[in-house]
C-alpha cells in the first residue's frame, strides 16, 4: 500500500523517549549541517545567527536527527565565510555572543541533539593577533614565513599552489613570503610549534567545558607540512588532492595531533568526538584517522565523489567498510556539505537529479555507519547555478582559478515558509538571493505531503530509529541483482532489511524481496519512468511494487522505478 511506502515518521517525542543516550553514539548517529550564516535570521540582517539556528533546532528533532554540526560562528573578518578566525573563544558580532551560543547548546541538549562545532586549526585570520604580530616580526614561528628565490627574493618559496587558486605564498613589506594553502587572509600556523599546540588544547577546552559533544576538525589533513617544504613539480595540484598524497596534506604527521587531541576528548568520558574533514588519497590512508587512539570519525569523501554508477558505488562502499572496519571504525558517509555542489544538481539536471538524489540517501541511510545531513537537502534544494557575479562571496571566485569557486550556490539561505521576505529565513532579506520557486519547496510546504522529500527523509530517519538493521554493523552482504542494480541485505538483532537501488533510467523487474517499507520514488511517481513506456499512462502506485502478485503468493515480481531506491523487511 501506498501508506506503507511513505509512513509518517513518529512524533519526535516518542522518538526522544525510545533512543536513550547509548554508548558509541556517533557510530551510526545521523548527523545535521547547520551552515549558520544561511539556516535561520533572528535579527533581520539577511545573514542567520545562533538565536536563530537555536529557534529552528525543532526542525532537526521532527526530521530525526541525533546531531548537529554549527559551521564557525567565532569572530572571524569573514574572508572564507568564518574559516578565517580572529578570535577562537568568541562568537563574531553576526552571528550573536557567547550567551547565544551557551543557549543553543542547552537546548540542543534538552532536545536531546548534540552538538558539533568546527574548529579551524590549519590557519588563522590574518587578523588573528598573532598573526599582526608576525607582520611586525614578532613571533613568526607560529606560522610558515621563508624567504623568497630567484636574484631578488621576488618568486615564491617553493611552487606551492593554493587550493582556492593562485600560488600558496604570498610576499610581505619585508620581502619575505608567508605560506596559505588557502586564501592569502588564511595564512597557515606552524604546527612543531609548541605554543601552537598549547593554544589549540585550550581552545578546545573552552568549548568543551561550555558543553559541547565534539567537533569537525577542518583541514585535519593539513596541519604538517613536509620537511623542507620541497617543491611538487607541476601545476594544477588541487586537483590531486583526493588520489595523490601531496607534501602539505596528508603528511603522517599530522596523526600525532590526533592522538593528542583524542587524550584531551578522553578526559571529557568517552562521548564527545572528534571528525576529520580529511582529503586522503584512498579508502585506506583516510582510516588512519579513525584508528582508536585518534579520531572517531572522518568523512567519506570517496563515496560523496562517486558518479551515479552501479559498480563504481559498490567498489566504494566495499573499499570504505573495508578500510574502516580493519581499524575498528565506522564509515561515515556524506553526500553534501557547504564546499560542493548539491548532491540533486550533481546528479543531474531536473527531474533526474531529484530521483537520484533521494535514490542516493536511501541508499546512504541503510549503510552501516553515521550519515551527515546538509542542511536544505532535505528539502531537495538544487544548486543555485546562476547568481549573479556581484553577490558572489566564496574567495575561490575572486581568486578565479583553482577551485571552481561557485561555493556559494549551495549556502543559499533555505526557505522555511512559503510567504514572507526571505521564505522565513527570517524578518529581513537572505545575504544571497533565493529563487522564487524555492517557495514551493519550503519546510511549510513540503509539511504533511507524503510525495515531498522532505517527509522522505522523516519517514527514512523514522525507520532508522526503528529498525535495528539500519545504521548498526559494520557490513553489508551483497545479492545477485541485474546490471544497474544494487541489492543488498542488512541484519541485526534478529531483524533483517533489504536495500534495492535501480540505477539504470529505466524500470527493472525483479523477484520482489519482500515487503516494501519505503521508496524514494514518489507515491504518485514510482514508475514515471514505466509509466512514459506506457504512453503516460501512470500506473496505480500500490500496484508499481507489487503488480505481478495477483494473490500475494511466492515468485511474484516487482517493478524498480528508474533512479529509485527502496527498502524491503525482509
Ligand atoms: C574546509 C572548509 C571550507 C574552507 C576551507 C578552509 O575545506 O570546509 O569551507 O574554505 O576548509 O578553511
Amino acid at each position: 500500500m501506498v501508506h506503507e511506502l511513505t509512513s509518517p515518521a513518529p512524533a519526535p517525542d516518542d522518538l526522544r523517549r525510545a533512543s536513550p543516550s547509548k554508548p558509541g553514539w556517533w557510530r551510526d548517529a545521523v548527523i545535521y549541517q547547520v551552515y549558520v550564516r544561511s539556516f535561520a535570521d533572528s535579527d533581520g540582517d539577511g545573514i542567520g545567527d545562533l538565536r536563530g539556528a537555536r529557534e529552528r533546532l525543532p526542525h532537526l528533532v521532527a526530521l530525526g536527527a541525533d546531531a548537529v554540526w554549527l559551521t564557525p560562528f567565532y569572530a572571524s573578518p569573514q574572508a572564507d565565510g568564518g574559516y578565517d578566525v580572529s578570535d577562537y573563544r568568541a562568537v563574531d558580532p553576526v552571528f550573536g555572543d557567547l550567551a547565544d551560543a551557551d543557549d543553543l547548546v542547552r537546548t540542543a541538549h534538552e532536545l536531546g541533539l548534540r552538538v558539533i562545532v568546527d574548529i579551524v586549526p590549519n590557519h588563522t585570520s590574518d587578523q588573528h593577533p598573532w598573526f599582526r604580530e608576525a607582520l611586525a616580526g614578532r613571533g613568526r614561528r607560529r606560522y610558515h614565513f621563508r624567504p623568497g628565490t630567484g636574484p631578488d627574493g621576488s618568486l615564491p618559496p617553493n611552487d606551492w599552489e593554493s587550493v582556492f587558486g593562485g600560488p600558496a605564498w604570498t610576499r610581505v613589506a619585508d620581502g619575505s613570503w608567508y605560506l596559505h594553502l588557502f586564501a592569502p587572509e588564511q595564512p597557515d600556523l606552524n604546527w612543531d610549534d609548541e605554543e601552537v599546540r598549547d593554544e589549540f588544547e585550550s581552545v578546545l577546552r573552552f568549548w568543551l567545558d561550555l558543553g559541547v559533544d565534539g567537533f569537525r576538525i577542518d583541514v585535519a589533513h593539513g596541519m604538517v607540512k613536509a620537511p623542507g617544504l620541497p617543491d611538487i613539480g607541476h601545476r594544477e595540484q588541487v586537483r590531486l588532492i583526493g588520489s595523490q598524497q601531496l607534501p602539505f596534506f596528508d603528511q603522517d604527521g599530522v596523526h600525532e595531533i590526533h592522538r593528542a587531541w583524542r587524550r584531551l576528548l578522553d578526559s571529557y568520558g568517552d562521548e564527545r568526538i572528534g571528525v576529520a574533514e580529511a582529503w586522503a588519497p584512498s579508502a585506506e590512508r583516510l582510516a588512519l584517522y579513525v584508528r582508536p587512539d585518534e579520531l572517531h570519525q572522518a568523512f567519506n569523501f570517496q563515496y560523496l565523489n562517486c558518479p551515479w554508477d552501479a559498480d563504481a558505488l559498490r567498489r566504494v562502499v566495499d573499499d570504505s567498510l573495508r578500510a574502516t572496519t580493519s581499524v575498528g571504525a565506522t564509515t561515515t558517509w556524506v553526500l553534501s556539505n557547504h564546499d560542493v555542489v548539491r548532491h540533486t544538481t550533481r546528479y543531474g539536471a531536473g527531474a533526474a537529479g531529484l530521483r537520484r538524489a533521494r535514490a542516493a540517501t536511501l541508499l546512504m541511510l541503510a549503510l552501516p555507519g553515521s550519515a551527515y545531513v546538509y542542511q536544505g537537502e532535505e528539502l531537495g534544494l538544487p544548486e543555485v547555478t546562476d547568481l549573479p557575479d556581484e553577490v558572489r562571496q566564496d574567495p575561490a571566485f575572486q581568486r578565479g582559478e583553482g577551485q571552481d569557486g561557485l561555493r556559494d550556490g549551495c549556502r543559499v539561505p533555505i526557505p522555511w515558509t512559503s510567504q514572507g521576505p526571505s521564505y522565513g529565513f527570517g524578518p529581513g532579506g537572505s545575504w544571497l538571493p533565493q529563487p522564487p520557486e524555492w517557495r514551493d519547496l519550503s519546510v511549510e510546504a513540503q509539511t504533511g505531503d507524503p510525495a515531498s522529500t522532505l517527509e522522505l527523509y522523516r519517514s527514512a530517519l523514522a525507520l532508522r530509529r526503528a529498525h535495528p538493521a539500519l545504521g548498526a554493523g559494520d557490513g553489508v552482504e551483497w545479492l545477485p541483482a541485474p546490471p544497474g542494480v544494487l541489492a543488498f541485505r542488512r541484519r541485526a538483532e534478529g531483524a533483517a532489511l533489504i536495500c534495492t537501488v535501480n540505477l539504470t533510467p529505466g524500470p527493472v523487474r525483479l523477484p520482489a524481496p519482500g515487503r516494501p517499507l519505503l521508496s524514494s520514488a514518489p507515491p504518485a511517481g514510482a514508475c514515471a519512468g514505466d509509466a512514459a513506456a506506457l504512453g503516460g499512462k501512470v500506473p496505480a502506485p500500490a500496484r508499481e511494487l507489487a503488480d505481478d502478485d495477483p494473490d500475494g503468493a511466492e515468485g511474484r515480481t516487482v517493478l524498480l522505478a528508474p533512479d529509485s531506491c527502496v527498502w524491503w523487511a525482509s
